[in-house]
């Protein structure tokens, strides 16, 4: 990462996200090795260097139930892990945060269930949040607080700190109003939001879905497009695009270890087959199961053909597997794999292969490479950072990006081939269409989708977004 010193350079940085931006790793092997390890992705790649420099903490979840760990540093920046009992993983995380919000701002895809007992819980563990960011706050300075879990932190932390500089980023999709209206609590959030003096969005029409409730159901008066007035406060609702570190990707995708272990995959798979891969946290929102529904679709038209079939390479990466709609979507994912399998597989070759399991960002840079097709095709997604990764490590110049309309990433990568993830059939379309693309074609559009990728990476959005919060 590049050191960068947006705003006010020395001036004090907090960061408020659930998860704090390491794990604890224990490996039996090559001898017994345990400690807090850095965790893998973008934006925590982009903040590190930004909080060193700005002698900032982190405030966050360490991912287990209980005693929290007492504040520690870790590569230079203070971490203040915050506490959640069991009660609260069960409530608030598993609860609130993921089984009525992530369903309801992602378009509703599964029902949100909506309980006073989450939303207290909810309340209580937003309060704490604060309060740790209060006490580490100095006066003046800046707070950046992140995602749906934490969306009444920034009105508890200007009670608290009324001078501070207080910014929120919403990572996921901000739902239309005739959604967001189904909350019983839809104006505290509101009012929890509005205590920050820039609120961030992927997309504009988030920014516009947000200003609208705003202005509805919270009383703000709307002064223009990102402008609002709430109780003698201007608020800014601007959206800013997350990105990747692309020269990371870049760097991967030429490094001589990953393209000897993805051409062991070509080889493995059989260089005839074409690829077509699909890399997601196993959540419903991906719609993995159409993709599934697309892929029989091809595999059924091609059965009397002599185009050699291709194989889809599904890697699922466990998530949130305590609650039921995770449990059954994962069950039904497998069940249809296994069921594709069996009606179009031969001896030794399976059409369809299946890992579930997190794999590190070299194993995923040499799937990337080895990947002719990469289908990115979720119902809804904020952003979808795995669209933006292939592009940056294809260094090669060649591949296929077939991505969903209803991802954010769609509406910068207008050079993918853009899908419906609702109309299977044109799906199995889009994929014929991606493995019988010729040359040229591939190489100019993914020599776009590089450029637009280049362009803005994650470090100048950290940047951008300081820069509104501190000015
Ligand atoms: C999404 C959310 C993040 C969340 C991540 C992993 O990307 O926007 O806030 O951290 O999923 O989910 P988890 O529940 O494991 O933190």
């Amino acid at each position: 990462g590049r050191p960068t010193s947006p705003g006010e350079r020395g001036k004090q940085l907090v960061v408020v996200a659930n998860r704090l931006p390491v794990s604890w790793i224990e490996r039996e092997s090559p001898g017994r090795q345990y400690g807090w390890e850095t965790s893998p992705g973008g934006l925590v790649s982009a903040l590190l260097p930004i909080l060193r420099e700005r002698a900032g903490a982190w405030i966050g979840w360490s991912g287990a139930a209980g005693q929290a760990p007492e504040p520690f540093d870790h590569q230079g920046i203070r971490l203040r892990p915050v506490q959640l009992s069991a009660e609260e993983l069960e409530l608030f995380y598993l609860g609130f945060s993921n089984a009525t919000l992530w369903p309801l701002y992602h378009d509703s895809v599964r029902f949100p269930e909506f309980r006073r007992s989450w939303w207290r819980s909810y309340v209580d563990v937003n309060q704490r949040y604060a309060e740790e960011a209060a006490r580490s706050l100095e006066d003046g300075g800046t707070v950046w607080v992140h995602d749906y879990q934490l969306q009444l932190v920034p009105a508890a932390l200007r009670e608290r700190c009324p001078n501070a500089h207080i910014g929120f980023f919403l990572h996921i999709p901000f739902p239309p109003g005739e959604l967001f209206a189904q909350l019983p609590w839809r104006r505290q959030l509101l009012e929890g939001l509005l205590g920050a003096d820039v609120v961030g969005f992927q997309t504009e029409l988030g920014r516009r879905n947000f200003v609208t409730a705003a202005v509805r159901y919270a009383d703000a008066r709307r002064i223009d497009d990102e402008v609002l007035e709430w109780r003698g406060r201007r608020i800014v609702a601007r959206s800013y695009p997350i990105s990747i570190d692309f020269t990371a990707f870049a760097e991967l995708g030429a490094d001589p270890a990953v393209r000897s272990r993805s051409e062991e995959i070509r080889d493995r798979l059989g260089r005839e087959r074409k690829i077509i891969l699909g890399v997601d946290r196993l959540d419903y929102t991906k719609g993995i199961d159409k993709r599934l529904k697309a892929f029989e679709t091809l595999l059924a038209r091609r059965v009397n053909s002599d185009l050699p079939s291709p194989v889809l390479v599904q890697i699922a990466v466990p998530s949130r597997e305590l609650i039921p709609d995770y449990a059954e979507i994962r069950e039904r994912v497998e069940s249809y794999v296994g069921q594709i399998n069996g009606e179009y597989g031969t001896l030794g070759r399976a059409p369809i292969e299946y890992h579930y399991k997190s794999i590190d960002q070299r194993e995923l840079a040499a799937w990337y490479l080895a990947a002719d097709v990469l289908a990115v095709t979720p119902l809804r997604d904020g952003m979808n950072l795995v669209a933006k990764e292939y592009p940056a490590t294809r260094v090669d110049g060649d591949g296929v990006l077939v991505l969903s309309e209803f991802c954010g990433a769609a509406h910068e990568l207008v050079d993918a081939l853009l899908v419906n993830p609702h109309d299977v059939d044109g799906m199995a379309h889009s994929f014929e269409r991606a493995l019988s693309m010729d040359e040229e074609e591939r190489r100019t559009r993914m020599g776009s989708l590089r450029d637009q990728i280049a362009s803005t990476d994650v470090y100048a959005w950290a940047e951008g977004f300081l820069e509104d919060l501190n000015r």
